[in-house]
C-alpha cells in the first residue's frame, strides 16, 4: 500500500509516495523551497502543487517541524507563527479532500529509521536525534514512540539545546566540524542521564559526515547514522499515515 509523506523543513518540502509496508520510496522525489514566510496558506499551497505534480490521489502524511498533538500544531521554533493553535490535520484534510495525517518531523524520522532503518530488530530505548536547522527528537521504547519529546528545546549551557548545538552551527555558520561534535557530546552525557537510551541514532543533514565526527562522541549508548537519509522523514510521515498499520 502506497503513501504520499511529505516532509516540511526550514529550507525545502520534499515529498515522494512510499510503500508502507517495506518503506521504499516509489515515486520521484519531489522538493519545493519552504515558502517565505511559512505561514499555513503559503505551505499548504505548496504541499497542493506537490499533490497535483505527483498525480497522487491517496492518503497523505505530512511532518510539521513543531509539537503535534491530536494534529493540531502547539509550537512553531523554526516556521512562521501563525501554526501555533492550527489544526493542521483538519486543514490539510479539508482542503486536499481526502484523510491526511500530521506528526512532528523528528518523530516521523525516529519512527521510519526504527521500523526500516538503524534502529530496526533493536528493543528497549533508542532515541534519534536530527541536527539540522534545529534539533529535533524522536523517543522510541521496544517499537512504541512517545511523541513531542523535544529534546532540542531543553536549558543547557545559558541557552536551549538546539541552539548549541544544531547542525545549522556548521552547515551556515561555518564552524568546525569537531568544534560543534564536543557541543554534541555535552549534550548527549546530559540526555543519556536523563535517559539511558540503548542506542542513539544522528540524523539530519550533517548524518551525512558521521564517520568525521563519530569518534568524538564518547556517549555509552550505540550510536550510528541514520540509515534513511534525506527520506526518513518521509516515509515516517507516510506510515503515520497508514490507516492499516499493526
Ligand atoms: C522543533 C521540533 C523539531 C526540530 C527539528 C525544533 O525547533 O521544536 O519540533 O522536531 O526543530 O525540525
Amino acid at each position: 500500500m502506497n503513501v504520499l509523506g511529505v516532509d516540511i523543513g526550514g529550507s525545502g518540502i520534499k515529498s515522494a509516495t512510499v510503500d508502507v509496508l517495506d518503506g521504499a520510496v516509489t515515486s520521484e522525489r519531489l522538493r519545493s523551497p519552504t515558502p517565505q514566510p511559512s505561514t499555513p496558506d503559503a505551505v499548504l499551497a505548496t504541499i497542493e502543487a506537490l499533490v497535483t505534480q505527483h498525480e497522487w490521489s491517496g492518503d497523505v502524511g505530512i511532518t510539521i517541524p513543531g509539537v503535534v498533538v491530536s494534529g493540531v500544531v502547539h509550537t512553531a521554533a523554526n516556521i512562521d507563527d501563525a501554526w501555533i493553535g492550527l489544526d493542521a490535520q483538519r486543514m490539510f484534510s479539508s482542503a486536499l479532500g481526502r484523510h491526511v495525517a500530521v506528526i512532528n518531523d523528528a518523530d516521523a524520522a525516529g519512527v521510519a529509521e526504527v521500523r526500516f532503518g538503524a534502529g530496526r530488530n533493536i528493543t528497549g530505548t533508542v532515541l534519534l536525534l536530527t541536527f539540522g536547522t534545529g534539533i529535533g527528537s524522536a523517543l522510541v521504547h521496544d517499537g512504541v514512540l512517545v511523541p513531542n519529546t523535544e529534546l532540542g528545546h531543553l536549558e543547557f549551557r545559558g541557552d536551549i539545546a538546539e541552539r548549541y548545538a544544531a547542525g545549522r552551527l556548521v552547515k551556515s555558520e561555518n564552524n568546525p566540524i569537531d568544534w560543534w561534535a564536543r557541543r554534541v557530546n555535552e549534550l548527549l552525557a546530559y540526555i543519556e542521564v536523563l535517559l539511558s537510551p540503548r542506542l542513539i541514532i544522528i540524523g539530519g543533514g550533517i548524518s551525512k559526515r558521521f564517520d568525521e565526527f563519530k569518534d568524538d562522541l564518547t556517549t555509552d549508548a550505540g550510536l550510528l547514522a541514520a540509515e534513511l537519509g534525506n527520506n526518513a522523514g518521509i516515509v515516517g510521515a507516510a506510515l503515520a499515515a497508514n490507516k492499516d498499520a499493526p
